[in-house]
């Protein structure tokens, strides 16, 4: 069913774990088939500087994880933000059809990331504004 690229990415996940004091933290799920993902960023002026997951679910999942860690870690935010499934399906070579949605997840779980680090960013402006 699995190519040898999602084989390996499953066998030997790179990024697996939690940063303690992430910029920010996205979680998503898939309610069909109940898995779910959650990505870590470590962000420094703009750039994200470390990508971690931890993420409870299918073989594809956790390779996708994998391998849209890797893509996005020294990139921008702007850059990061670019990535769609696609791209973590074309690292990966292929995925089955009825896998596809496992790359979206990824995908998702970046972007709620970002959106967490964008939000803790705006809220972190508007506390300087009010210490003036
Ligand atoms: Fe749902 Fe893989 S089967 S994320």
């Amino acid at each position: 069913m699995y190519n040898e690229k999602v084989i390996q990415e499953f066998t030997c996940p790179k990024n697996v774990g939690e940063i303690k004091d992430a910029d920010g933290v996205g979680k998503v799920g898939n309610a069909k088939c109940g898995d779910i993902m959650k990505m870590f960023l470590k962000i420094d002026d703009g750039k994200i500087t470390d990508a971690k997951f931890q993420t409870f679910g299918c073989a594809a999942a956790i390779a996708t994880s994998s391998v849209a860690t890797e893509l996005i870690k020294g990139k921008t935010v702007e850059d990061a933000l670019k990535l769609t499934n696609k791209d973590v399906v074309n690292k990966l070579d292929e995925l089955p059809a009825q896998k596809i949605h496992c790359s979206v997840l990824a995908e998702e779980a970046i972007k709620a990331a970002i959106d967490d680090y964008e939000s803790k960013a705006k809220g972190r402006d508007i506390g300087k504004l009010g210490n003036k």
